[in-house]
């Protein structure tokens, strides 16, 4: 049922003025930020001018002429000029239901974004460096982000911006031709590399000469000479291995992975468009761009006095090149605060890239606040950092141990699902913004606002049904569902598909995990307060298809956050 539009053919017809249709009235109809105030509002003022009425006299008059023929509404209320409805719980119930029943699996699923192209950067680490608990957190972010979008049908392409470019490169190039034979890059790869890493640059810095080399040797990188690339593939080959084991434990693909050396020929266009600007000015041998007329008080470096350029050089000919081969509405940016002046630099220096306005209002950083462990926690702490795999699979024994004594079929997949979507859930609990501190023993619990417990409830809906030997009918009597907890579920039910838009409005995973504990939370007080299989059948049959809307809506919710329901857990 429309509500809005049965409630406009009640004002309609108790105003009883041919100069008024439905549609107008339609309109004005509002849906009250408190619900104290009803659950829609009619703003009598709207019509004063028309009806030449006080807003007092217009309410009053609908109030003696309403005739609810249907019996939707529950009570009516005049308060300070406005009409304000309250629906019956009865209709309510069934309008909610019902819109689930269009779409069951596809709950939430909407084709607002049709026509639209997205560009979701995320993960971006760099080659030859360790992947960081930050790096996790992009990419957690980013691909929820996707699957967010995706799922309200929008054109998605996700990019990752490879750190694969810089005279860090030269550097490795330089160790590895003097002391490669040392290490063994099959295993732990990026160690090695960092290790070499380290040594040549105090290598650099006592020896001016070698210094040079590096330099020469850069410069020979970026003329493509084939050694030098051959040995910068192979580095980032290595790389990719270790950060494929990443992507694949967490499930994460990518449509691009055209990171910063791409950009590489791409660059003079960028310079060249920025001189004819007139805005690139000369400072101290760099060409930099002056933004104090934006706002910004730190200048961007777009060359330096050596010649080269530099990461936000890099950043812009990507968004040249996104605009001109994605064309997008949006371009999302996952990337820590920590680079929030960087991005706020690229943005406004792209102003002078002679980009269309929807490209200049797309460009967004989606930023995310600092990680923090907790000090001695962690079993995997070697060394200075901890290695992002491990704590993944720290999580998935973490789970392994917590269910080793139930009786579950595939416990070793189990305990990847639940233990992955713990660290998920985890880095999506919270607004992006806040400080997060991952204890891995809260994260992968099963009692609390967690993923485990999430999952736990969806399993435990698929058991019901099994139990009852259910099949989903959505042949239901919905007035049987009249308790408290019962409604509570259903209204949480009916807020899913809003919840999804929000988050996507506010690049705010956190919304859909948020909006998951509450469901979770209102079907466990459910579950506790009816018995789902009893005599009445009618009964059975409205709560059963509630249990198959939670299990459906969680499931759903989770995947949104990139997350996967075992069978049993
Ligand atoms: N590689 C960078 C890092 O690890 C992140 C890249 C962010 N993206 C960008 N377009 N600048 O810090």
């Amino acid at each position: 049922m429309n509500f809005k539009e049965e409630l406009a053919k009640l004002i309609w017809n108790a105003i009883n003025n041919e100069s008024i249709s439905i549609e107008t009235i339609k309109q004005f109809i509002e849906v009250p930020k408190e619900k104290q105030n009803g659950d829609f509002a009619f703003p009598c003022f709207r019509l004063a001018k028309e009806l030449k009425k006080s807003p007092i006299d217009i309410a009053n008059i609908i109030k003696d002429n309403i005739k609810d023929e249907k019996q939707i509404l529950s009570k009516v209320e005049v308060v300070n000029g406005f009409f304000n409805f309250y629906i019956s719980q009865k209709e309510l119930v069934k309008e909610a239901m019902e819109k689930f029943d269009l779409q069951k699996e596809d709950y939430g699923k909407s084709n607002m974004g049709n026509g639209k192209n997205i560009v979701v950067e995320f993960s971006s680490p760099n080659i030859a460096k360790p992947f960081h608990i930050g790096h996790l957190k992009t990419t957690i972010i980013g691909n929820s982000l996707y699957k967010i979008y995706d799922y309200l049908g929008f054109n998605t392409t996700r990019i990752n911006h490879l750190g694969d470019y810089g005279t860090q490169f030269a550097k490795l190039i330089e160790a590895y031709k003097r002391f490669g034979n040392e290490y063994d890059l099959t295993e732990n790869p990026i160690d090695k590399l960092t290790q070499m890493y380290v040594r040549i640059n105090a290598m650099c810095e006592e020896d001016e000469e070698i210094l040079e080399e590096c330099r020469a040797t850069f410069k020979k990188l970026e003329d493509g000479d084939e050694y030098c690339q051959n040995l910068w593939q192979k580095f980032k080959d290595l790389s990719m291995q270790e950060f494929n084991k990443i992507y694949e434990l967490i499930n994460v693909e990518f449509d691009s992975m055209n990171g910063e050396s791409f950009y590489s020929d791409k660059m003079q266009e960028v310079i060249d468009i920025l001189e004819a600007s007139g805005k690139l000015q000369e400072s101290r041998g760099a060409k930099i761009i002056d933004l104090e007329d934006q706002g910004i008080s730190t200048p961007c470096i777009i060359q330096k006095a050596n010649g080269s350029t530099i990461y936000a050089t890099r950043d812009l000919a990507a968004i040249l090149y996104r605009a001109r081969t994605y064309d997008f509405d949006k371009c999302l940016y996952v990337v820590g605060g920590e680079q929030s002046l960087h991005f706020k630099q690229v943005f406004a220096v792209s102003k002078y890239l002679g980009l269309s306005e929807k490209h200049l209002n797309g460009l967004e950083h989606v930023s995310y606040g600092l990680i923090k462990l907790p000090e001695g926690k962690m079993s995997t702490r070697k060394g200075n950092f901890i290695k992002v795999e491990d704590i993944l699979n720290e999580a998935i024994e973490k789970v392994l141990e917590i269910i080793k004594d139930k009786d579950i079929n595939d416990k070793e997949d189990v305990a990847k699902k639940v233990g992955i979507g713990a660290v998920i859930f985890d880095d999506l609990k919270d607004t992006r913004s806040k400080e997060q501190v991952f204890d891995i023993s809260v994260a992968t619990s099963f009692n609390g606002e967690t993923g485990p417990y999430v999952q736990y409830t969806t399993v435990r809906c698929n058991s019901v049904m099994e139990k009852a030997n259910y099949t989903p009918n959505s042949n239901i009597n919905y007035d049987k569902l009249t308790d408290e907890a019962s409604i509570n579920v259903v209204k949480e039910i009916s807020r899913f598909p809003e919840v999804i838009v929000s988050a996507m409005k506010k690049s705010e995973p956190s919304f859909i995990s948020r909006y998951v504990i509450s469901l979770a939370k209102a079907y466990s007080n459910f579950y506790n307060q009816n018995k789902v299989i009893c005599d009445d059948k009618e009964l059975q049959d409205a709560r059963l298809y509630l249990t198959y809307a939670v299990k459906v809506t969680l499931t759903n919710g989770l995947k949104l956050l990139g997350i996967e329901v075992p069978s049993k857990m």
